[in-house]
């Protein structure tokens, strides 16, 4: 018998918090292998969906909304939302939404780990024990770069880029920023100065990218960028790996233009860019941000209600594109 209830599709299996509340008021499918979902098959899937809940993995453009004839919301189980062609969506009255703040405390995590680890060589380190080449103490030995009273520069002040500076206050470091707004929590608490991002580039000792991705951070750290930085520095990413470009950071890493990077994304995932796999001065993550127990179940639970909010016709806590509820 056909279901009266509204039809959602997940595209991937996430925590059951999330889950449980679509199941509780859906006729939800689950596309159940542990895999994205093959292109061919989410557009054959589509047609009768009137929720879709999606990982980044899927493109969702203008060919899929096309055969979306039902579909009122794409509940984007990120906080970022460059896989979905927003403006296609809008235009069709389809609701996007995301999962800020659930894993802001996560992200900022991952990108002290990495800090830490490319500052200190832990990656180099790792690999040495692995492979029985440790051969004692030396005086001389894999020698990394000090972290308190270093000037730590983040590109993007919001949420995340904000909980970076926060766990820097052990160490002592004066923050710069780089972004269109000004940032006066940031500013009153850890006296943070808004400079430009050559300034940024050549000032700092770590820089942590914490921007979203769009046609204006596309390729941000390019060569000229990577040129203008110290020959000590660790740049960091936790964002998109489309703001680096990653053949010139390929270069800067292999002729020393800069000390270190640690990325846990990048730019044509999850292939890595010819050469980064081959350096030693760089700390390979496969985009574990919010790969928390914790921020998961956050994010489940937010991208299911969000979902949920716009099938039954009320605003939900996260929209992107707001134009499609005021018309
Ligand atoms: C996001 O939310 O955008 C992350 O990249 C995945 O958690």
């Amino acid at each position: 018998m056909k279901s009266s209830l509204p039809k959602v599709l997940v595209t991937r299996r996430i925590p059951e918090a999330g889950l449980a509340l679509i199941r509780e008021k859906c006729d939800l499918e689950i596309y159940e292998e542990d895999r994205v979902i093959p292109r061919q098959l989410l557009l054959e899937k589509i047609p009768p969906v009137q929720g879709l809940l999606c990982l980044l993995s899927e493109k969702i453009d203008e060919e899929l909304l096309h055969k979306a004839p039902h579909l009122k919301v794409v509940s984007n189980f990120a906080v970022g939302y460059d896989n979905i062609d927003i403006a296609a969506a809008t235009r069709r009255g389809v609701v996007v939404t995301n999962t800020p703040g659930v894993l802001t405390e996560a992200t900022a995590d991952m990108a002290w780990a990495l800090l830490l680890a490319a500052a200190r060589r832990l990656g180099e380190g790792d690999h040495i024990m692995r492979h029985g080449q440790f051969e004692g103490w030396g005086p001389m030995f894999l020698l990394g770069q000090d972290i308190k009273g270093k000037t730590l520069g983040i590109l993007g002040a919001g949420r995340i880029g904000s909980a970076v500076v926060e766990r820097s206050a052990g160490w002592e470091m004066p923050i710069l920023y780089y972004d269109h707004n000004r940032n006066d929590v940031l500013e009153a608490k850890f006296s943070a100065r808004k400079v430009t991002l050559e300034k940024l580039a050549s000032s700092a000792d770590f820089i942590s990218i914490h921007l979203p991705a769009s046609p204006d951070t596309h390729h941000l750290i390019d060569e000229k960028i990577l040129k203008q930085m110290k020959k000590t520095a660790v740049l960091i990413n936790t964002a998109r790996g489309a703001i680096i470009d990653e053949k010139a950071l390929v270069q800067a890493l292999r002729e020393k233009w800069i000390a270190a990077a640690g990325l846990d994304v990048f730019e044509k995932e999850p292939q890595l860019a010819e050469g980064l796999d081959q350096l030693e001065n760089v700390v390979l993550a496969p985009h574990l941000g919010s790969a928390t127990i914790q921020a998961r179940d956050g994010m489940a639970t937010l991208a299911a209600t969000n979902l949920l909010a716009v099938l039954a016709g009320k605003r939900p806590a996260h929209v992107v594109n707001p134009d499609v509820l005021i018309r």
